[in-house]
């Protein structure tokens, strides 16, 4: 059995990022455990208190769930053509204290979506950036990007056209792929 972690950029109680990315992470086959990391309450990160061995407990936390999982779907809205500010602190907080990466050699993929039309490109790239250096294998085909997503979610934010449940189940079928090769 697998543990993946799911890391969802946006805070917001009704976000469209969650809503793509717990419907794609349902996917997965049955022998796949999916637990979300929340980044949501992490304090900015300061290497100070890492230095001083004062990390706060939030820290500490998102540390230990990471440190168990055996790879990481990460899913973000895109903000100001960038990934929002609370995922990289997530990213800084997991890769630290210097020598203790924890996300290093977890296999990754990235699914960005907005209600715009260019699929929070930006973010995407931004982020994929960042993973290079974390040493995350992370899926380069098929690429997500997801525009237009109040097109396709109903009320309930669930998804409504079968091309995007069948483009989404094609993401998590190549990821599963890209977990058994490491
Ligand atoms: C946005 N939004 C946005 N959308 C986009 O496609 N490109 C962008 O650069 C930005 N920039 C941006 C900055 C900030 C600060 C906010 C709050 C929003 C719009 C964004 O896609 C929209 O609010 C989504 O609904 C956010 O995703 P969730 O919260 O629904 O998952």
């Amino acid at each position: 059995m697998k543990t993946i972690g799911l890391v969802i950029g946006s805070l917001r109680k009704g976000s469209y990022t969650r809503a793509i990315a717990t419907q794609a992470a349902q996917m997965l086959p049955k022998d796949f455990k999916v637990k979300e990391l929340n980044i949501a309450n992490l304090p900015l990160y300061n290497q100070d208190l890492d230095d001083e061995n004062r990390a706060p407990a939030e820290w500490e936390a998102f540390r230990s769930e990471l440190n168990v999982v055996d790879a990481v779907i990460f899913a973000t809205p895109e903000y100001n053509r960038g990934l929002p500010a609370a995922l990289k602190n997530a990213l800084d907080v997991g890769s630290r204290p210097y020598g203790q990466n924890l996300w290093d050699q977890k296999p990754a993929v990235i699914i960005s979506d907005t209600p715009g039309a260019m699929g929070g490109f930006g973010a995407n790239h931004q982020l994929r950036q960042s993973l290079v250096f974390l040493n995350m294998p992370t899926l380069q085909q098929p690429e997500a990007y997801i525009g237009n997503v109040t097109s396709f979610l109903d009320d309930d934010l669930k998804i409504t056209n079968d091309s995007t449940k069948k483009f989404l189940q094609s993401i998590m079928d190549a990821f599963v792929q890209l977990i058994e090769r490491y």
